[in-house]
């Protein structure tokens, strides 16, 4: 896989994080990531916080859902979408810009959650992109995190054996659970400038001679330019420029004056859940409510037991034939 430089297709189950300031290039550097797994079919979720992702659909398949370009989503539908997932080989990209923090940790601690005890069941690759790491799985936080923390720190402490693999990418590394970033084999470091965030660096170089040419550089570096930080798992620390994307980065800063170009994307058809007593359709267009409020529920279409009308119909000839009626 070519980011700028060669990663292995075992990226997939390993754990990882991007780390940079705000503009270093941090979602577009995990575009071209994500572009690669689309181009080699390795089924991932990405967590989007931001909406920078949905340009990805310019050129690839992948399930979009919430957002201005995807399709409806609830918070309450994290396990839902865990189930429906986990059999399908497609990737999917939640993207919850419209949310706020509550929202977004109670989706993605359910998500997570049923995601790993069902990799625990029946193990196969997975990766998952995790944007604004620090607002699901935060140093310190609310009970409203609790279930995301606990999810994201079983998934990078015991993921990898189940074929889960996750990427945390943030701003604010010290933000982030220390128990789930200090997991990372494989850390990509952009630009840094803020003493807090240098601190964690520091840290994680701390056995390495030249920790103050290294730290020197991530100073200097421009954006793009990136340190892979991988001694143990790939044996290298080595300085690299995430290489120009395929497709649209939708996290470009609007300018003034300047017109945005969207490009046309590709539309998925949304999931289907069924069970045998309802068929569960997450993604329904939007409906509008009495005042005019946009409604972003999946719909329960039907409760049906299809088993019910064939039973009557059953009973009523059974009946004439033994000459009941
Ligand atoms: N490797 C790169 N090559 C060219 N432009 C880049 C590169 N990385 C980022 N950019 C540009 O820099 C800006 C910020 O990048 P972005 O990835 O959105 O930053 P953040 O670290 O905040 O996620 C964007 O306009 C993007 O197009
Ligand atoms: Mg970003």
């Amino acid at each position: 896989m070519n980011i700028g430089i060669e990663l292995p297709q075992q990226y997939v189950t390993q754990k990882c994080a991007i780390l940079g300031v705000t503009g270093s290039g941090k979602s577009y550097g995990a575009g071209a990531i994500i572009e690669e797994f689309l181009k080699e079919k390795i089924p991932f979720v990405l967590l989007d916080v931001m909406g920078a992702h949905y340009g990805l659909s310019e050129k690839f398949d992948v399930l979009i859902y919430g957002g201005s370009k995807g399709h409806p989503l609830d918070p309450k539908a994290g396990e839902l979408f865990a189930e429906a997932i986990f059999d399908i080989n497609s990737s999917i990209i939640f993207d919850v810009s419209h949310w706020n923090d509550f929202e977004t940790q109670e989706f993605i601690g359910s998500f997570l959650q049923k995601l790993f005890n069902l990799h625990s069941h029946d193990k196969k690759p997975r990766h998952i992109f995790i944007e604004e790491a620090e607002v699901v799985f935060p140093q310190t936080g609310f009970d409203s995190s609790k279930q995301s923390l606990l999810a994201g720190n079983k998934i990078m402490k015991r993921g990898r054996s189940f074929g889960l693999g996750m990427t945390l990418i943030t701003q604010r590394p010290q933000d982030v659970n220390k128990k789930t970033l200090s997991q990372s084999q494989c850390t990509f470091i952009l630009h840094m400038e803020g003493i807090q965030e240098l601190e964690v660096v520091n840290k994680m170089l701390r056995n390495e001679p030249n920790k103050v040419e290294l730290l020197d550089g991530i100073l200097k570096y421009q954006t793009g330019d990136c340190l892979l930080y991988s001694p143990a798992w790939l044996k290298r620390i080595e300085k690299f420029r995430f290489r120009k994307r395929e497709t649209y980065h939708a996290g470009d800063t609007p300018e003034l004056g300047k017109q945005i170009q969207e490009p046309l994307l590709r539309q998925m058809q949304p999931l289907v859940i069924q069970t045998p007593q309802q068929v569960n359709e997450l993604g329904m267009p939007t409906s509008t409510t009495d005042g005019g409020e946009e409604e972003n529920k999946y719909k329960e279409i039907v409760s049906v037991n299809t088993m019910m009308p064939i039973a009557v119909i059953f009973a009523i000839l059974t009946g004439f034939a033994l000459g009941w009626f």
